[in-house]
């Protein structure tokens, strides 16, 4: 055993792009297990910025394996510009990318479903998502009568057939829902689907069998997680959630691989709380506090651009989350944000409003939505931490609020991150996890 699971403990974005590179020194393959291009993960090394959303963030280390696992939805044309995205940056793709045959493919009319539900007049529908089809995509997976795996498309006479019938469906559907809809042309579909697969065949194997000869070799794999557990479509703010187990409960599904392999399960998490798109966030800030964790933080959407909304930590969610995702160890992210910001509030506990205390993450959007943070206030410092190295280098302020949050979730931060770049990480060994 000897494989790792990186998994983001709030909504997303906590920076899991960033902990994958730093780790890939000590893994040989880096697997995508759920969600799709809705994932934005940046990595910034020497100066440069790379963007990942598909592909796993090991394809920027020479000489790692890359998995996109079972439980991914892949939009080829996404799939295939991210590529030339990546080798126009100098990055070598040859021979390391391994796309499952089992893994959904998301279709035209995904896009145009999403669209659908997140344009209707009823506000109440709109989730805010990112629009890459990755609900409908599920939805189909799940539904089973209009689905279509990345192997399908490698059986052009039976995919025609399969194609047309699902188009016809959703061309009746989308007609009758839509106003200014154009019916899909099922022959221009498949023609374009069939060219995809030609450009995507390198690519496509049996990545079920490829990622067990791998750990039969002694390989060791990294799980990259997409979104972050409170977008779980389980264990999540349901229904503002993304459609996968996006907590570590989906890597064994999403990969094929059973979790008895993963020995390090780490949870990220911002020093803060973002969220993009709609959906309850006890803790947000819409005031100059939250503005200003935006301005530092730059929090800007990766995919869409847009700005997300702040807030200070919660610990009741990611205890939550930490459970869910069996997280032994933390990584606490964007600390240095945090900088100049006194005092600093954590949300310890929440109060109903008959003036009770919870302690466990509601479940239910109308209970959640009675729920006050208890704030517990500790003091801020005013030091620029970004060219910390080690824990000493960190103000006293700095390492009492990072040994506040350990206690709050009650697991061990194994890592603080002062900045972007890969060298701006602090380790603190290899901590033992609570029982
Ligand atoms: P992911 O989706 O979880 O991989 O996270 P994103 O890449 O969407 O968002 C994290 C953002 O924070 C990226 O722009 C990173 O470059 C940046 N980042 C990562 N770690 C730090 C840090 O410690 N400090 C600061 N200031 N930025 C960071
Ligand atoms: P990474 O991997 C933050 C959010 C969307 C929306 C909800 C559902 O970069 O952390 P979807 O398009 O998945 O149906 O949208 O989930 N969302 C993310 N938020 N980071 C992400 O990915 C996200 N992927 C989806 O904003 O609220
Ligand atoms: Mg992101």
């Amino acid at each position: 055993m000897s494989s790792t699971c990186v998994v983001g403990l709030q909504w997303g974005d906590e920076a899991k792009g960033k902990i994958v590179d730093w780790l890939c020194d000590a893994h040989d393959v880096v697997v995508r297990y759920q969600g799709g291009a809705n994932a934005g993960h940046t990595v910034v090394a020497e100066g440069v910025t790379y963007k990942l959303s598909l592909i796993p963030t090991g394809i920027l280390r020479p000489g790692i394996g890359c998995v996109i696992g079972n439980g991914v939805v892949v939009h080829p044309p996404a799939f295939l510009k991210e590529v030339e995205t990546l080798v126009a940056q100098g990055v070598d793709v040859k021979g390391r990318l391994h796309v499952s045959d089992r893994a959904h493919v998301i279709l035209p009319h995904h896009l145009a479903e999403e669209r659908l539900t997140e344009e209707s007049t009823s506000s109440a529908d709109h989730l805010g998502t990112t629009r890459r089809g990755i609900g409908p995509c599920y939805r189909d997976k799940v539904g089973r009568v209009h689905g279509v795996r990345i192997g399908d498309l490698y059986h052009p006479e039976r995919f025609r057939v399969h194609l047309a019938r699902i188009v016809e469906y959703k061309n009746r559907l989308l007609t009758a829902m839509l106003p200014d809809f154009t019916p899909f042309d099922a022959d221009q579909v498949a023609e374009d689907y069939l060219g995809y697969a030609e450009r995507m065949r390198p690519y496509v194997n049996d990545a079920t069998s490829w990622l067990h000869e791998s750990l039969e070799r002694g390989q060791r794999l990294l799980f990259e997680g997409a979104q972050g557990s409170l977008l779980d479509v389980d264990h999540g703010t349901y229904p503002y959630v993304t459609s996968s187990n996006s907590s570590a409960a989906g890597i064994a599904a999403g990969s094929s691989v059973p979790t008895r392999h993963i020995d390090r399960w780490i949870g990220i998490v911002k020093a803060y709380t973002t969220r993009v798109g709609g959906g309850p966030f006890p803790t947000e800030q819409d005031n100059d506090t939250g503005e200003r964790i935006r301005r530092i933080g730059k929090e800007y959407g990766t995919v869409t651009g847009r700005p997300r909304r702040c807030g200070w930590f919660d610990a009741v969610a990611v205890r939550h989350s930490a459970r869910v995702s069996g997280s032994t160890e933390i990584a606490v992210m964007l600390l240095d944000v945090l900088s100049g910001i006194d005092p600093i509030q954590v949300a310890v506990a929440y109060e109903d409003d008959k003036g009770r205390e919870v302690k466990n993450f509601p479940a239910n959007l109308a209970d959640l939505e009675k729920c006050r943070p208890i704030y517990k206030t500790l003091p801020g410092w005013q030091e620029d931490i970004t060219k910390a190295r080690t824990w000493d280098e960190l103000p006293p302020a700095a390492q009492t609020y990072v040994d506040f949050l350990s206690d709050q979730v009650g697991v061990p931060v194994s890592i603080v991150s002062v900045g972007p770049e890969r060298t701006q990480t602090i380790s603190r060994g290899p901590r033992t996890a609570r029982p």
